[in-house]
């Protein structure tokens, strides 16, 4: 197929209303015609974290209005467009219902191809949205959700390495931004934080880094964060030294384990030049700069979209179903929403059972 595409593509899995017209062809990179996030921060931050019941009702007062700025700076109308994706899952189920639904009604009334998109997916091929990335490649994951790393052999073809056995990383960012009085959302105040905080004043733990295999843990850090945020009286200094002191104890596991499965993938051979990272905890400069070293070390290259790319937003959900479509792969009208949906069904690894 030589003829390029241009999708909507809607998200609604968590509290960002979004929604984007991307057009390309696969391999990328492709170009974002207009990409709209509308975001339910404020509606959320009273209750330090996002509610799901605000949220949907969120979605479905912002969705069409998203949608219809997005075509509008397209300068595209629906009847221009190859194909309307959606978020399917996993996430808020709420929310997700909001964004499928809606995706359903504007493929039945204008006929056009609906994918009923995998959210991770769309988090994992975004580096070939921005960059060409050719598969297969190796993939850290991070979001508020999901840590995981995946080798990605192609479009809905993940094999998983390891995962987290308890708190993905964004989420030991958010708690940690609620133990520190820094708000929500907690990754990019913590980020924010820790830039001028003295990162050595507190020796966390690094769970898991020494184990064997690839699997994350982030509850045991958690604990040690809580246990010297109740020992101490806050200021400034001490809210950003133990900010900063989380941070480069969580950004020296994800890049250690990631150093970890680059030489693994190299020893089995499988022609893997390319490491990406993905989610909303791919924003964070600080593990982008440690992950950019040890993928240098490694001779591998890294990619990491920008940030407004990372973290939730429709030109990825736009890109995703673009590949989708280019292959055939078109859901129907009856496709569900779904809370739960992993990338790769498989509890156990080849690759992590060999380390
Ligand atoms: O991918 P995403 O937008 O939503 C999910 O699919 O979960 O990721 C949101 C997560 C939140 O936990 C947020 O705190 C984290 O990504 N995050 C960050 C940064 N920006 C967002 N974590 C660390 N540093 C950041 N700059
Ligand atoms: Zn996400």
């Amino acid at each position: 197929m030589t003829k390029e595409l241009t999708v909507l593509g809607i998200e609604t899995s968590c509290d960002e209303t979004a929604a984007s017209v991307v057009r390309g062809l696969a391999p990328g990179p492709g170009r974002i015609l207009s990409n709209i996030v509308a975001s339910q921060i404020a509606a959320h931050r009273p209750y330090g974290g996002v509610v799901p019941e605000i949220a949907a009702r969120a979605h479905v007062e912002i969705l069409e209005e998203t949608v219809e700025r997005a075509l509008a700076e397209a300068g595209l109308k629906i009847d221009d467009l190859d194909g309307i994706a959606a978020t399917a899952g996993p996430g808020l189920i709420g929310g997700v219902a909001v964004g499928l639904t809606a995706a359903k009604g504007l493929a039945l009334a204008s006929g056009k191809p609906l994918v009923a998109l995998n959210h991770l997916e769309a988090h994992a091929l975004t580096a070939r949205l921005t960059h060409g990335v050719p598969f297969p490649f190796l993939l850290l994951l991070v979001s508020g959700g999901h840590c995981q790393l995946l080798i990605c052999e192609g479009v809905g073809r993940f094999t998983r390495m390891g995962t987290t056995i308890d708190d993905a990383a964004g989420e030991a960012f958010d708690k940690t931004a609620k133990l520190l009085g820094l708000g929500f959302p907690g990754g990019p105040a913590v980020e924010d934080a820790a830039r001028t905080g003295n990162a050595k004043r507190y020796r966390f733990p690094r769970p898991l880094a020494d184990a064997a295999g690839f699997d994350f843990s982030f509850s045991g850090l958690k604990t040690a964060v809580r246990r010297v945020a109740d020992s101490v009286d806050f200021d400034d200094r001490i809210v950003s030294d133990i900010a900063a002191s989380f941070q480069a104890a969580v950004v020296e596991v994800l890049a250690g384990r990631t150093r970890k499965a680059m030489r693994a993938v190299r020893e089995m051979d499988l022609n893997i030049h390319h490491v990406v990272v993905a989610g909303g905890v791919a924003a964070n400069e600080s593990l982008s700069r440690l992950l950019c070293a040890a993928a240098a070390d490694e001779g591998f290259e890294l990619v990491v979209p920008p940030g407004r790319l990372c973290t939730d937003n429709g030109a990825m959900v736009a890109w995703a179903g673009l590949e989708r479509i280019q292959l055939g792969l078109i859901d129907s009208l009856s496709a569900v929403a779904r809370a739960r949906w992993p990338l790769d069904r498989r509890s156990e690894s080849v690759a992590g059972a060999k380390a």
